[in-house]
């Protein structure tokens, strides 16, 4: 068993963070997964194979997404900045772009009055990572 999701000593961690750690290694191995099964059933040549690995693999989109939903219920500031790129059409990198051109440089949107006032429901912590 591998403790390497901890990038910190896991004793001076909180509970909440390593369970978050442990909820991202998850996330990891399930997206992992799909891949795996993605590139299983585009070599396997045998009918009933490929429909229990496409089973196998509905069931990591579902493990993935449940995954995803804690991650989120655990950082609200996470679900605010995927609102305007998941499950939407159009172009991907515009729709995050729109989203973190100024949030993700720190910057404030400047205010009628002329002062500049945090607007981003992010905050300003939100750099890339
Ligand atoms: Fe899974």
């Amino acid at each position: 068993m591998g403790f390497d999701q901890y990038h910190e000593p896991a004793n001076e961690l909180s509970p909440e963070t390593r369970t978050f750690a442990r909820m991202i290694a998850s996330l990891t191995e399930e997206a992992e997964a799909i891949g795996w099964y993605e590139q299983r059933l585009a070599v396997e040549p045998n009918p009933q194979a490929r429909a229990i690995m496409a089973n196998a693999q509905g069931e990591e989109f579902k493990h993935f997404g449940m995954d995803l939903e804690f991650l989120l219920r655990q950082k609200p500031k996470w679900r605010v900045a995927l609102q305007d790129i998941l499950f939407k059409e159009g172009d991907i990198v515009e729709h995050g772009i729109r989203r973190h051109s100024w949030q993700s440089a720190g910057r404030a949107k400047p205010s009628s009055s002329g002062l500049s006032t945090p607007t981003s429901p992010l905050g300003a912590d939100q750099g890339s990572v």
